[in-house]
């Protein structure tokens, strides 16, 4: 049975995921709650060489597809699932939605994306963090290293999905072109209503 509550956090990249996540991750162990933030690609040799795909162009997004699917396979049993277990409040910069919006943007149907998904651990609370392809690209330009994902026409593909995925499955959207106060009480509203709403008794 699972004793903890399974958050998510996606959106295009620079959405500010990693630092809303990290943020969220520390109010909550502040607060008290036994918390661990975590995320996709993991540090496992299946995300190890995904990272290293990142940076080169896709030969055929199925193999995207599958490999995250494999990454994410290692991230439910060796560290989702043993934490949820253990009571703990888990926190993912990223999972499956991503690889619907990603590898969906691609051309991968996205049933076959669910088939091989099945089976996965569902969030209780997935929160997309919405910005604009323009919003996106104006932050993540002074990255480094270019990934094969950050192209204009590719990011707005990507971030309708996304919005088509929140809309059938009632995610949480939040602007997060807003300044990150903004955002962050947005997020935490969300979350103390959820446990709340599901832990008042205890
Ligand atoms: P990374 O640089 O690690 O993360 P971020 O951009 O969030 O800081 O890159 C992860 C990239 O992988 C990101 O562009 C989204 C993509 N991705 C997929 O295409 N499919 C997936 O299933 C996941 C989990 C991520």
């Amino acid at each position: 049975m699972n004793k903890g509550i399974f958050i998510v956090f996606e959106g295009i990249d620079g959405s500010g995921t990693t630092s809303n996540s990290k943020l969220i991750t520390a109010w909550l162990e502040k607060l008290g709650y036994p918390t661990i933030w975590t995320s996709e690609p993991t540090q496992s040799d299946i995300g190890m060489l995904i990272k290293k795909k990142l940076k080169t162009p896709t030969l055929d997004p199925h193999i995207d597809a599958l490999l995250f699917a494999a990454d994410r396979i290692w991230h439910i049993e060796k560290i989702i699932k043993p934490n949820l277990e253990k009571g703990y409040i888990v926190i993912s910069d990223r999972y499956f939605e991503s690889s619907i919006a990603y590898q969906g943007a691609q051309g991968v149907d996205i049933k076959w994306i669910q088939l091989i998904n099945k089976n996965i651990i569902s969030p209780d609370i997935t929160i997309i963090l919405d910005i604009s392809p323009e919003k996106s690209l104006e932050r993540i330009k002074n990255r480094e290293i270019k990934e094969k994902f950050e192209s204009m026409d590719f990011l707005k593909k990507v971030r309708e999905i996304y919005l088509e995925r929140a809309k059938i499955k009632n995610y949480y959207i939040i602007d997060a072109e807003k300044e990150i106060n903004y955002i962050q009480e947005k997020i935490k509203n969300i979350i103390l209503r959820y446990i709340q709403e599901n832990y008042s008794s205890e």
